[in-house]
This record gives C-alpha cells, sequence and structure tokens, in this order.
C-alpha cells in the first residue's frame, strides 16, 4: 500500500472518555467559529486526508507553500489550509487553546494556537491563483472566498472530538483509513482516482476507462465540498454517477465514495493538492486531463499536469496519469484524443458547457456521443426543477 504524504497517517479524532472530556473543556474556552471550507478542512485534517497536516497552517508554513509550493520541512504542499479570523473579530493570542464550533455552536474540537498573522489577501491571490495565461485578478473565485475573511490567520494543532455531520453523501464518506482498507480487501494495489466537480460525460468517462485498462480498481472520487453557484451540486451529480457506474462500468473495480475538500479553482496548483490527498486515500495513480481544478482562461491546458514536473522525485509517490483533450470522433467512430486519431476539428464532436447547459435547460438531450443519455435524463429533471440554494 502506498505511504500516506509525510510517512504517517494522522488521526486527529479522540473518542470515548477522551471525547467526552475535550468537550467539556472546551465548552468553557474562547472559540472560533469555522465556515463551511474551513469545516471541510478540519474534517480532511482529522481522518488524515490532508496528511501530514495536524492541523491548520502557522505562519512560516503558509510563507513557504505561497513561495516555494512547500511545507518549512520541505515537504511537498502547493496551497495554504488556513484558519481565519472573521469580520472584525480579533485574533486570539499565541498560546491560547480554543473551541472550533460552526455556526450553530456545535464544537468539533480545540486548537492549540502556535501561530497568528495578519493577512496580505492580495498577495495569496496573486501567488496562488495567477495563472500562466492571466494573473489572477478579483473576478477569480478565489477571490470571492478570501475577501469574506477577516484580517488574521491563526494555526496550531488541532483534536477533534466530533466530526462534521451531514445530511448527504453518508454511505459514501469514507475515510483514507476506510479506503485503504477497502482496498486491501479487494487485493487492488494499484488504483487510479478520478477527481470531479462535473456530472460525467463522455471524455470523463474515457479517461476513467483508460485508467481502468492500467491499475487494478478504479475510485471515483467526486469533489462534494463547497463549489461555485453555477457548478452543478452534489445530489445531482451523485444520482448521475450512480445511473452511470451501475450501467457502464465494472462494478468489481470501481467504487464510489465522495471527497469533502472545498474546490479552491487553483488550477495547477489544486492537481496537486488533489493528487497528495488521494495520496493519502491509498490512491497510487491520479487522473489530470485539461485544465484540471481550472477556471475561466487563467491558467494554460496543461498546467496542471506539468507543475507535478517542478517537483524532484520522491516528493510525491502518487503519479499522475495525464490525458490529452478527449472528445469523440466520428472519423474513427469513437471516443479518442489527438494523441490516437489523426482527427481534424470537422471530425471531434465537441459541445461548449454553455451549449450544453442550453440544450440541457431546454429538456434536450445532448447527443449521445457527448453524454450518455441516462446521465442528460437526471440533468434535463434536474434543470426543469426550481433553483434551491
Ligand atoms: S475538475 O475541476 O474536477 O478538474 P472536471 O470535473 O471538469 O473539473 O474534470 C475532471 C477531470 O477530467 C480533470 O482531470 C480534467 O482535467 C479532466 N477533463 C475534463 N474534461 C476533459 C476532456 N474533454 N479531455 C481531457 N480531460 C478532461
Amino acid at each position: 500500500m502506498i505511504t500516506p504524504h509525510g510517512g504517517t497517517l494522522i488521526n486527529r479524532l479522540v473518542e470515548g472518555d477522551a471525547a467526552a472530556s475535550l468537550l467539556e473543556k472546551a465548552a468553557g474556552l474562547p472559540s472560533m467559529t469555522l465556515n463551511s471550507r474551513e469545516i471541510s478542512d478540519l474534517e480532511m485534517i482529522t481522518v488524515g486526508a490532508m496528511s501530514p497536516l495536524q492541523g491548520f497552517m502557522g505562519e512560516e508554513d503558509y510563507n513557504n507553500v505561497l513561495e516555494n509550493m512547500r511545507m518549512a520541512d520541505g515537504t511537498a504542499w502547493p496551497l495554504p489550509v488556513v484558519l481565519a479570523t472573521k469580520g472584525d473579530d480579533t485574533a486570539p493570542e499565541v498560546g491560547t487553546t480554543l473551541a472550533l464550533k460552526n455556526e450553530d455552536g456545535t464544537i468539533y474540537g480545540t486548537m492549540d494556537v502556535t501561530s497568528v498573522w495578519t493577512m496580505d489577501k492580495e498577495r495569496e491571490l496573486d501567488l496562488c491563483f495567477s495563472g500562466s495565461n492571466e494573473k489572477a485578478d478579483h473576478n477569480h473565485p478565489a477571490w470571492g472566498y478570501i475577501e469574506t475573511l477577516g484580517a488574521s490567520y491563526v494555526g496550531g494543532t488541532i483534536t477533534v472530538a466530533t466530526l462534521p455531520k451531514y445530511e448527504k453523501h453518508n454511505d459514501y464518506r469514507l475515510t483514507p483509513t476506510q479506503t485503504r482498507a477497502s482496498f486491501e480487501e479487494k487485493g487492488w494495489e494499484t488504483i487510479a482516482a478520478f477527481q470531479t466537480r462535473n456530472p460525467i460525460h463522455r471524455a470523463h468517462e474515457y479517461l476513467t476507462k483508460c485508467a481502468l485498462e492500467q491499475t487494478d480498481g478504479l475510485l471515483v472520487h467526486p469533489l462534494v465540498g463547497d463549489t461555485k453557484a453555477d457548478d452543478i451540486p452534489s445530489d445531482i451529480r451523485m444520482q448521475c454517477y450512480h445511473a452511470l457506474l451501475e450501467k457502464y462500468y465494472p462494478m468489481d473495480r470501481t467504487m464510489l465514495g465522495v471527497y469533502p475538500q472545498a474546490m479552491r479553482y487553483g488550477g495547477p496548483r489544486e492537481a496537486v493538492l488533489h493528487a497528495v490527498c488521494r495520496q493519502n486515500y491509498g490512491i497510487t495513480h491520479i487522473i489530470i486531463g485539461r485544465d484540471h481544478a481550472g477556471v475561466g482562461t487563467y491558467y494554460g491546458t496543461f498546467d496542471a499536469q506539468s507543475i507535478f514536473d517542478q517537483y524532484n522525485p520522491g516528493d510525491l509517490e502518487i503519479q499522475t496519469l495525464r490525458f490529452e483533450h478527449s472528445f469523440f470522433c466520428k472519423l474513427t467512430g469513437g471516443m479518442a484524443t489527438t494523441k490516437s486519431s489523426p482527427a481534424g476539428p470537422e471530425d471531434k464532436i465537441f459541445l461548449s458547457g454553455t451549449k450544453v447547459r442550453e440544450m440541457l435547460s431546454n429538456g434536450e438531450r445532448p447527443p449521445e456521443e457527448f453524454s450518455r443519455p441516462e446521465v442528460a435524463d437526471i440533468l434535463i429533471a434536474a434543470y426543469a426543477q426550481p433553483a434551491t440554494a
């Protein structure tokens, strides 16, 4: 089984009497309220999905991550995982133990504060989210998040007694310990993960099928943390994944689990984050296609692949399965990329996201070469519903 990133699978969860006494102690401590991204991060840190992180980053790690895509001790890490003050709240002092809670007052656990510093929001935006095509600006969704934060970051090790509870996808919230046990039981040594924040269309399906040709098993691992308002909600996507997998995938070689991270839209840097976290889940190969974790036109189409070459061998154990732009090719009568087909532009079935949305909202199925009809029908039904949250 592949080693967790940094060598050890972190577990910051305490149980039984220890959990009860932690919660009792926490009730009397000063507290910080986490937003939903921070709650996703807390969950991932606690169950080891963000190993070797044991808490929210301190200033030294943060600066190294921004500048060198590594933590202060040299461990490869591409994006900040931080806890922020909100509004005009004053930052706690170093040495304080804080209770960490959600907006409803539910306490998850505590954090021993070892670092407090003032944010430079523009610097974070610029260093982490500028692509090779465009410098990040205030239209980038990362800014939409950063600007909601207060003035300081607060770092330190966390200890958690209560994991966040969710209404959705509970049967699919497998922790790294659980996915690792499952792979072991199935006898899978090489496992490909497919990160996605979209319904799986034929191009995505092609990448996963190519991966299945090469590895013992496939983990379809959709991100279900916060996404942009115009991304398709995770419950609708889950219906699509079920319909697709049941009919078109070998279920003895395919698993579905959800990935709790909130989307950063960090393109190449986020591709590395997706990879290191998947390594913690026991994944040996991650699929990285065109403009992975991209948004707008900030990033170069294949920057999320080439960024992995900036790390040294041994920095990351997980390997990338890299794909060119895939499409249905009328000339060869199958899914292809320019690596496997001599197709000209007229031979490719290509639909823009806008066109697909337009067809689905008019109750029209996109061509079968673009999307399986079972998936299209779920999306058509979803588009016909009045919008919810
Ligand atoms: S992402 O934000 O999770 O990357 P998305 O769900 O669209 O977005 O993509 C999932 C994976 O499929 C990513 O690795 C992406 O690069 C890849 N991908 C999406 N569409 C294509 C395509 N037509 N050709 C090749 N790779 C693709």
